[in-house]
């Protein structure tokens, strides 16, 4: 029988097993893209299955103070597109809250405008690294000023933009994204060239979109001044909210858990591809397309995991799920190592240090890398009070350690998983046995 008491703490104590069919909220990744494409998009778009997670609203409501008209009813979001050179100025600062893709998305697109703009954020936010975008921007035209050392809040004066060829110096899809949105507004070609593939959810958008937009193995180009059909969306389920409920059914008993219709595109898929070279036992299938998106359902049931090391070519595309592979790995024979993740530590927390220190709380033996972590495996889990630090992730990756975990495990903070799974712990519960 699981327990969790509705407080802003969480209480999660074990479980015999996780039994049943769950949906995940819409991808956040997807829902952001979407609703940004809608606003300079010409004529109506309509979302459905958009995210509940708190960093897309915040997308939304920023879309709303550039005078864009958007109407949300549940998981159905009507926007009012613009046109490319719609939006309004502003009459107060944009608010991101929590939400890095927000900031770092839409400075592409108010860097192509003739206003300028603020954008701010909460105080996570207000610490996460902006010279990423604030780099390839000035080259392209916009003035951009930050507070020390390339931080939020932004101040963006945009205007006419110049086409470039930008080599993105770390594997960031934010950054591509905000590039190539930019190069929706300069006149002639924009050249993103990533070194190694991130998730293209703004390729496959703008394709389906009508944009003149070509792609050749890890160069990305995009024609500027195309005009942007708006459209219908349907949003899959975030496979990143997934891989929680993947790791669950991983581990607890005797469970039997159906998770439907998930995004399933191939540069989100490395959870996938990685739990089956560690013998997890997880089935695709009704795989379909919609909006140029693969979905399908995920079946899984527990058993073990061998763990070992996980290939540093692997680590951008798992970037959101290292925290909960990580608890995954004190459970797997061979526990878990991997290396090349340093972006881990500039996310919603310092997920490398968050996650070694819950661990160690919980009983388990980890070491920190700079880029990195191991965990040892077998370990026996015992409760503890889990520091969230307030990152979603993180709370969410410890109620699944908490399922296995020997007495109660308390999660502080359990409020933040609002940011990208409001429905988490309800979710947990209903399958919980
Ligand atoms: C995201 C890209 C990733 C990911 C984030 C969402 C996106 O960040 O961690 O949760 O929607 O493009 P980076 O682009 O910083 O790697």
């Amino acid at each position: 029988m699981a327990l969790f008491r509705a407080t802003k703490t969480k209480k999660v104590w074990p479980v015999k097993r996780l039994v049943g069919t769950v949906e995940m909220p819409g991808d956040k990744s997807i829902s952001h893209r979407y609703a940004m494409l809608g606003a300079i998009a010409e004529g109506p778009s309509e979302i459905r299955f958009f995210a509940s997670s708190a960093d897309c609203q915040s997308t939304l409501d920023c879309l709303k103070k550039l005078g864009v008209k958007i109407e949300r009813r549940d998981d159905v979001v009507t926007i009012q597109g613009v046109g490319l050179t719609g939006l309004k100025a502003p009459r107060e600062p944009l608010d991101a809250g929590n939400s890095g893709s927000t900031m770092r998305m839409l400075a592409g697109i108010l860097a192509g405008q003739s206003f300028p703009t603020v954008i701010g954020g909460d105080a996570s936010l207000s610490r996460r690294p902006m010279k990423r975008v604030i780099d390839p921007l000035t080259q392209m035209g916009a003035r951009i000023k930050s507070a020390e050392g390339g931080l939020p809040p932004l101040e963006i004066e945009g205007g006419t933009l110049k086409p470039v060829r930008y080599e993105l110096p770390v594997a960031s899809a934010q950054v591509k994204s905000a590039v190539l949105l930019a190069g929706l507004y300069a006149e002639g070609e924009t050249t993103v060239v990533e070194p190694v593939a991130t998730r293209d959810h703004t390729e496959i958008a703008l394709e389906q979109m009508g944009a003149d937009i070509g792609r050749h193995r890890l160069s990305i180009a995009v024609r500027g001044r195309a005009r942007l059909e708006g459209r219908k969306w349907y949003v899959p389920g975030d496979i990143s909210s997934a891989a929680f409920f993947l790791a669950a059914g991983l581990l607890v008993g005797e469970s039997n858990l159906v998770i439907r219709n998930v995004g399933l595109n191939p540069t989100r898929t490395a959870i996938l591809d990685l739990l089956a070279t560690m013998g997890g036992r997880v089935k695709v299938l009704n795989v379909e397309m919609l909006n140029g998106e693969l979905l399908g359902d995920l079946h899984v049931e527990p058993g073990p995991v061998r763990g070992g090391g996980i290939p540093s070519e692997l680590v951008p595309g798992l970037i959101d799920e290292l925290p909960v592979l990580a608890v995954l790995g004190t459970q797997a024979e061979q526990g878990l190592t991997f290396h090349g993740a340093a972006e881990l530590r500039v996310k919603e927390s310092d997920r490398i240090a968050v996650v070694a220190e819950n661990l160690r709380r919980m009983g388990a033996e980890v070491e920190e890398f700079r880029d990195g972590m191991r965990v040892a495996g077998r370990a026996k889990l015992r409760g503890a009070e889990i520091d969230t630090q307030g990152d979603h992730r993180i709370a969410m990756a410890f109620a699944v350690a908490g399922l296995v975990a020997e007495g109660t495990t308390v999660i502080h903070d359990s409020g933040c998983v609002d940011v990208s799974f409001p429905e988490f712990f309800d979710t947990l519960e209903r399958v919980a046995e």
